[in-house]
């Protein structure tokens, strides 16, 4: 079992997230949370350092591409099950610090920016995970955020998206930012189609799949 993340540690992130927010660089807190760690996961709230719990079989398997991939546990679970593994994250630090923890990996980890995606990423990708960034970003962000991600799908691709979801009513807390079920149903404008959804029991976690027709 992961230990729990020290409430001071929560705090800290929430500070980061608000003046982001505030300033119109929803990302831009990240880099800074990652060095301030220091090579210490106990001061990154979402570090369980093990493979979320919804990443279960049976996986799409083929070119795999892990968003927002943060110490990449996850992204070595995905690249158990797929050929190649396209993980990235737009914090230096943590792409270092992941290349540090598996240095043997198969994954490719890279610093990149999901709103200025390189061009020959773009529809390269027969499955692609993402695990709790969009619930990071803001909501005027997240459109854009879950647009840029389908863009990654090949066609007949398929996208496993792991988040909070909140129902409409439910108070506007610190960060995270669990998603609205409506945020998730946008992405049937964005050329998706959904396929399934599994929650995790007794929480409000889901795992939603979603598939980029084939032509
Ligand atoms: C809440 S963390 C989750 C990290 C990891 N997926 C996990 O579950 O442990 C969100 C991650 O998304 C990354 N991120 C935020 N904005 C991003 C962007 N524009 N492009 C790529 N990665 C981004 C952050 O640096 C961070 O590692």
């Amino acid at each position: 079992m992961p230990e729990p993340v020290d409430i001071e540690v929560r705090k800290a992130a929430a500070r980061l997230a608000n003046r982001a927010r505030e300033q119109g660089q929803p990302s831009q807190w990240f880099e800074p949370l990652y060095q301030a760690a220091d090579g210490d996961a106990r001061c990154v709230p979402w570090a369980d350092l093990a493979p979320h719990p919804l990443l279960q079989e049976p996986a799409p398997g083929g070119r795999a591409a892990v968003v927002g991939c943060g110490l990449g546990d996850d992204a070595e679970w995905v690249a158990a099950r797929a050929d190649s593994v396209w993980a990235f994250d737009v914090s230096a630090t943590a792409i270092e610090w992941a290349k540090q923890r598996w240095p043997d990996a198969r994954v490719q980890y890279e610093q990149a920016d999901l709103f200025a995606l390189p061009p020959e990423r773009l529809g390269a990708f027969d499955w692609v995970v993402e695990v709790y960034t969009l619930q990071a970003l803001p909501p005027e962000s997240r459109a854009a955020a879950s647009r840029a991600i389908a863009s990654l799908l090949a066609p007949g691709g398929e996208l496993w998206i792991i988040t909070r979801i909140r129902p409409e009513d439910a108070e506007w807390g610190p960060v995270p930012w669990p998603l609205l079920r409506r945020e998730l149903d946008a992405l049937a404008s964005m050329g998706l189609e959904f396929v399934k959804e599994e929650a995790l029991t007794d929480t409000d976690l889901v795992r939603s799949h979603w598939r980029r027709p084939a032509k």
